[in-house]
């Protein structure tokens, strides 16, 4: 397939848009910037087209997607039986990085929601996400627009590494703002669960709503409630080994000594000084971390590096920082 390439960087061309907005009411897959990583769009309500999202991906169909929308009342039109708190939410924290998972009001197509009685919907904050979804008049499903797998995409070359000929078009608005993936929330309860930590955290919802959990994965649960849970996630080229900084050093020697070429991603600046094949430093606070997380673990390749030695920053449990990379390790030290 020719992947078409839209240009929406600094401005938004009117006809380019359009373009872009046929592709999608003619049942291809787009790749758009959001506000977290890129997404791989189709149209919700077309299985056809749904079903192509997963294709390119390689994603398993048993994973829903998240819909995404441009306003409230195209959320309300996916949904039913909202509880009381959930408007409140919308009008705080929507448009931005939060997914609400709620009843299915059965508009969408089924593969989107994997046989469950819920959908997730999304209000993006990323103005050329908003305008493709204003330009199709479409609710828009649209999982990370990665390789199943492989860490997420935050500019458009990573975009083009992992689907390029595999996508109707491609749409480049730059590098992601956020960097990781959206909170996703589960709003079916008396108060609201977190199935996935985001930049919206628990502490900020529970100021809105009274009170917030975060979902735990307790034993090797077969049916975790957000089903893409159990799946291998953000995964580098290399083996990911997470190390606490007390043994850095001595996992670093363990590596040398068997000729391994060592790829190492640190927080402390402490570790600028080692000899080692390839190394990055994470970032100076957590805004700057997430933003940069994808775009450190794809940058070392089974070509320069054998293994990659990751710092385990110093971030509150439950982080979302924390939860990426704990997902992405091979092993945990
Ligand atoms: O920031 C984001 O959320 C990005 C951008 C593109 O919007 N999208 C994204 O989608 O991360 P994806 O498909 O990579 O991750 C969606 C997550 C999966 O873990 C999936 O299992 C969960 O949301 N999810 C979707 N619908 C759900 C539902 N009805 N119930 C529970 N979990 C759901
Ligand atoms: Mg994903």
């Amino acid at each position: 397939m020719d992947t078409k390439l839209f240009q929406m960087k600094e401005t938004i061309d009117e006809s380019e848009l359009k373009a872009v907005a046929k592709i999608l009411q003619e049942g291809e897959t787009v790749a758009f910037p959001t506000e977290t990583v890129y997404g791989l769009g189709a149209n919700a309500t077309d299985e056809a087209a749904v079903q192509k999202i997963f294709q390119a991906k390689g994603r398993p169909s048993d994973n829903p997607l998240i819909v995404h929308v441009a306003t409230k009342e195209d959320l309300y039109e996916l949904t039913k039986d909202l509880p009381a708190y959930v408007d409140a939410l919308i009008d705080h924290f929507s448009p931005g990085p939060i997914t609400y998972v709620l009843a299915d009001a059965g508009k969408v197509a089924p593969t989107v929601t994997a046989g469950l009685s819920t959908v997730g919907v999304r209000i993006p904050s990323h103005p050329v996400a908003l305008a493709i979804l204003q330009a199709t008049k479409l609710p828009l499903a649209a999982p990370s627009a990665n390789r199943s797998g492989r860490p997420s995409p935050t500019e458009a070359a990573h975009v083009a590494t992992d689907l390029m000929g595999k996508i109707g078009a491609l749409v480049d608005g730059g590098s992601t703002d956020v960097g990781i993936e959206s909170t996703v929330l589960d709003c079916t309860g008396d108060f609201p669960l977190i199935l996935r930590p985001g930049a919206i955290t628990a502490d900020d919802i529970a100021r809105i709503a009274g009170a917030c959990h975060t979902y735990e994965v307790e034993g090797e649960a077969d049916k975790p409630k957000s089903p893409g849970m159990k799946y291998v996630h953000y995964a580098p080229e290399v083996p990911l080994i997470l190390v606490d900084r007390e043994r850095l050093s001595e996992r670093i020697a363990h590596y040398q000594e068997k000729a391994q070429r060592i790829g190492l991603l640190y927080e402390s600046e402490a570790f600028a000084a080692f000899e080692v094949a390839q190394k990055r430093h994470m970032g100076q606070d957590d805004r700057e971390i997430a933003q940069e997380l994808y775009r450190h673990l794809r940058a070392f390749s089974k070509a320069d590096v054998d293994v990659l030695i990751c710092e385990y920053p110093s971030l509150a449990k439950g982080h979302a920082i924390l939860d990426r990379l704990e997902r992405a390790a091979t092993e945990i030290i």
